[in-house]
């Protein structure tokens, strides 16, 4: 057979089975829409969230990706009459796969920073959140500062390895960066490095699970306030406004607020507003 003949042969086959299956070859289910369609059918929006950072984003025992964002972009996305799916999407690579068009939206637990809003635009802020470090019960360190020559752990590229890069400056040695923060605080267990900076939320969970009373966390006020947002390709605001809506309508008819007891206990009073002044979040 030709090579021209084998590629013909494969992409009728493709076609056909794109027809009962939603996708052929990839995950991406970009051929389901059918040739001749002028009303564009709703296609199926692919969520990109880096799973390993419960309980925002998580595998369960049977492999779906479960937790508070993915509840949160579902009941947003029912709202906005939108159908999506979710790809577990490692960190480093998710804001590349958004621009590329791989994924069509991020839910990862992103916070929403002025550098980040060059290359994407996010929805209004749906979660308030800050950094939070973790030490083994035993450390001496009471606040930030006591990290600036100990071995510290982040996820490479968070808003925790901006922090920990401020203070060490970006080329320490003593800063170990790691593909996930799950990692980072296995390491913290097994005396690999002194600390880790993560995000709170995540911090929290983490030893509440796995370390029974082997950590301790510590804040500081110095730690500034961040809010996570759903992230969308730049310029895609008709996407945005449709998320952005369905993020009103579940915070005013208490599905915001039922998702949030459901993983992170009862929201704080103003868990909704926009975080008020300076750092008040200690
Ligand atoms: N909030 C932090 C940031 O935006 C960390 C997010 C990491 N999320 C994840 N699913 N691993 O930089």
């Amino acid at each position: 057979m030709t090579a021209f003949a084998r590629r013909s042969l494969h992409v009728a086959l493709c076609t056909l089975l794109a027809a009962v299956f939603v996708a052929c070859g990839k995950q991406e289910p970009a051929a389901a829409v059918a040739p001749g369609a002028s009303a564009a059918p709703a296609r199926v929006l692919v969520v990109g969230t880096d799973a390993a950072y419960a309980p925002f984003e998580s595998q369960n025992e049977k492999g779906e990706i479960v937790g508070f964002d993915i509840d949160i972009v579902k009941a947003v996305a029912q709202k906005a009459g939108l159908e999506v799916k979710f790809v577990n999407t490692p960190w480093e690579g998710i804001f590349n796969a958004l621009k590329q068009g791989d994924r069509d939206l991020l839910v990862s637990s992103i916070t929403i920073t002025d550098e980040r809003r060059q290359t994407m635009d996010f929805t209004a802020p749906y979660f308030d959140a800050h950094q939070l470090i973790a030490v083994r019960t035993d450390s001496k360190v009471t606040r930030f500062d006591d990290l600036k020559t100990l071995k510290v752990g982040v996820q490479t590229g968070t808003t925790g390895d901006e922090a920990i890069s401020k203070l060490q400056g970006k080329t320490s040695a003593n800063i170990k960066r790691f593909e996930g923060t799950p990692l980072a605080l296995s390491e913290l267990e097994t005396g690999g490095i002194d600390a880790v900076v993560a995000d709170n939320g995540v911090v929290v969970n983490y030893v509440k699970n796995n370390g029974g009373n082997k950590f301790r966390t510590v804040n500081d006020a110095a730690f500034t306030p961040e809010q996570y947002g759903i992230a969308v390709k730049k310029g895609n605001a008709e996407l945005l406004d449709k998320l952005n809506k369905g993020l009103a309508a579940i915070k005013a008819d208490g599905s915001y607020d039922r998702i949030h007891a459901q993983y992170l206990g009862a929201p704080a009073p103003a868990a909704s507003a926009p975080a008020p002044a300076a750092a008040a979040s200690k």
